[in-house]
């Protein structure tokens, strides 16, 4: 499936009432792309979407509840605490089958964020196939993108985003809203490779902390 109009495009964001997921659902939004943010809540959802509406000036997000959501997109982005991960992941696996899946997570075991945690099966993204089987493609991005970043829908962002995928169709297609979302993509081999974006989290929050910054983002020199 290649939807070069994105206006046919439909975005589920499942988890984006949260800090990250609210300012990808926001950016790709001013970039014409339908989009609809999903909550455990609908109401919840529903409020949120109209809040960033407000913010926006025009009514361009929905809101409903992840399943719903899900079920409306072409592309569903799971964007939720680790700890989450795999419960949202069976509550909308029925509505995923044929879909892209961005899965965004970066395994965490809160409170030292700031260590590497590599989870049992290896990175998240791979978990996620695993559970959604393989009729979902799923591809890893964003993890290395501080939510502080996303926040000014029109803010310039100066860092890179690494893309994990086993399915090369797909992973060109979240590439594209990659870039819809103000970043350069990178592509960074096959999903096996999410461990090594997921993994740099933890180690940027360090260096944010360490440096006394806010949202130190990564550059891949040399392309
Ligand atoms: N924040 C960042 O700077 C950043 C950067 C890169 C990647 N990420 C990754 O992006 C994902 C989302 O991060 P975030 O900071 O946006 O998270 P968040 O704001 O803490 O949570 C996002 C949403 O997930 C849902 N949620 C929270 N706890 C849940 C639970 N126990 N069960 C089911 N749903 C739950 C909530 O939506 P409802 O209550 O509406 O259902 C919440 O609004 C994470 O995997 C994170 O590692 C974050």
């Amino acid at each position: 499936m290649t939807l070069d109009d994105r206006t046919l495009l439909t975005i589920a964001v499942i988890g984006g009432t949260g800090k990250e997921g609210t300012g990808l659902a926001m950016r790709w939004a001013l970039q014409g792309y339908r989009v609809i943010i999903g909550s455990r809540d609908a109401e919840r959802a529903a409020a949120h979407a109209k809040e960033l509406n407000a913010q926006l000036g025009a009514d361009l997000l929905a809101g409903q509840a992840n399943a719903d959501a899900a079920a409306q997109a072409n592309i569903v982005v799971l964007s939720v605490p680790y700890s989450a991960h795999k419960a949202t992941l069976e509550s909308i696996r029925d509505q995923l089958d044929g879909k892209i899946l961005i899965d965004i997570t970066v395994p965490m075991q809160p409170p030292d964020v700031r260590t590497v945690y590599i989870p049992e099966g290896r990175s998240a993204a791979q978990e996620a196939q695993a559970l959604v089987g393989d009729n979902v493609r799923v591809v890893s991005a964003f993890q290395n993108v501080s939510a502080t970043k996303l926040k000014d829908p029109r803010g310039i962002i100066d860092c890179d985003v690494l893309v994990t995928g086993d399915d090369e169709e797909a992973k060109s297609e979240v590439m594209k809203l990659v870039e819809a979302a103000g970043m350069r993509p990178i592509d960074a081999g096959p999903l096996a490779n999410a461990v090594a974006a997921e993994a740099l989290t933890p180690v940027i929050l360090y260096i944010n902390r360490k440096y006394g910054i806010k949202g130190a983002g990564i550059r891949i020199t040399g392309v």
